[in-house]
């Protein structure tokens, strides 16, 4: 399948979907965007992500011209026109920029935002990820505070997150995993972090995205009645740490084979995740098999 956009009523291959130079998100980073995969053809937690492109459109101050129905529209015919022949499960990326306008920090009144969107397969991990584990290390460069840019703001100014997965793939790592000014553990480049300290998942309560894969796990959690904590965690509980892995959307429950703290010190986690790792991994694929058999009648195509 070859990856597909849309921009501006138009609809084609990827590469000839171009942004004009005076829109505001090409100039400054200036737009929010969400990610969501579908299952055999069906949008997955479409209403959620929607929900926090509005969240991060509202703390950025954006307004958005186009309504929700517009954007479903959209999503469904580049999805159409893209030749996912065998219905292979797709990736979308819908981004919306604060407009074009002219080559100044402050937005003119009235401008009309613009969509863009992506459409490719869902990406396929090395089976190693899952079957090992990521590496990861804590690179100096610190997440953004959340009086500075909240990384609630699903925005298209990710400079922060590259140059912390630059600094950690520079060190021969797969992934990052950023702290605050305060020394406290936010989350990685893309996907929001969980460890087993003391018997007890626990995943930071702040200082990241909200992810809504974390969301959908705390409440698998709670259901089915296994402990985590959502708060706090200093970096130097790290040590501690007996299982870690990831989760976001494309990569759902990802394990972690290493961490590689600030010092030089490498924890080393079971190979392929530990007990706690393998029940959040089953709870989340029961999830999405369910998920499934009870909304087939959704299905996008
Ligand atoms: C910075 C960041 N944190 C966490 C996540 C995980 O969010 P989700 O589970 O909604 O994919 C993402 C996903 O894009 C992200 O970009």
């Amino acid at each position: 399948m070859q990856a597909t956009g849309y921009i501006d009523g138009f609809i084609g291959p990827i590469d000839q979907i171009r942004v004009p130079v005076l829109d505001r998100g090409f100039l400054y980073g200036d737009s929010v965007y969400e990610v969501f995969r579908t299952y055999e053809g069906i949008p997955f937690l479409f209403d959620e992500h929607y929900q926090r492109l509005l969240h991060s459109a509202e703390l950025s101050g954006m307004q958005i011209s186009q309504g929700r129905e517009e954007l479903v529209d959209a999503i469904q015919r580049t999805i159409a026109a893209s030749d996912n022949a065998g219905s292979e499960d797709v990736y979308v990326r819908y981004q919306i920029t604060r407009g074009e306008g002219p080559v100044d920090l402050a937005p003119p009144a009235g401008l009309t935002s613009r969509l863009i969107i992506i459409v490719k397969p869902v990406p396929r991990w090395e089976p190693k990820f899952y079957e090992v584990g990521m590496t990861m290390s804590v690179p100096r460069q610190r997440r953004n505070a959340v009086n500075t840019l909240d990384p609630n703001i699903k925005g298209g100014n990710y400079l922060n997150n590259i140059l912390a997965l630059a600094e950690s793939r520079a060190a021969g790592k797969d992934e990052c995993l950023m702290l605050d000014g305060r020394g406290m553990v936010t989350e990685c480049s893309n996907s929001n972090a969980w460890f087993v300290i003391d018997d007890t998942l626990v995943t930071p309560a702040a200082g990241n995205l909200v992810g809504l894969t974390r969301r959908s796990l705390v409440e698998l959690l709670s259901e089915a009645g296994e402990p985590f904590a959502e708060r706090e965690l200093p970096a130097d509980e790290l040590p501690r740490a007996t299982e870690c892995f990831v989760t976001s959307a494309t990569r759902e429950v990802m394990p972690v084979r290493s961490l590689t703290l600030e010092d030089g010190t490498e924890l080393s986690f079971p190979e392929g995740g530990g007990p706690m790792t393998r029940r959040a991994r089953a709870l989340y694929s029961d999830m999405i098999r369910r998920f499934i058999e009870t909304h087939r009648d959704q299905a996008w195509f």
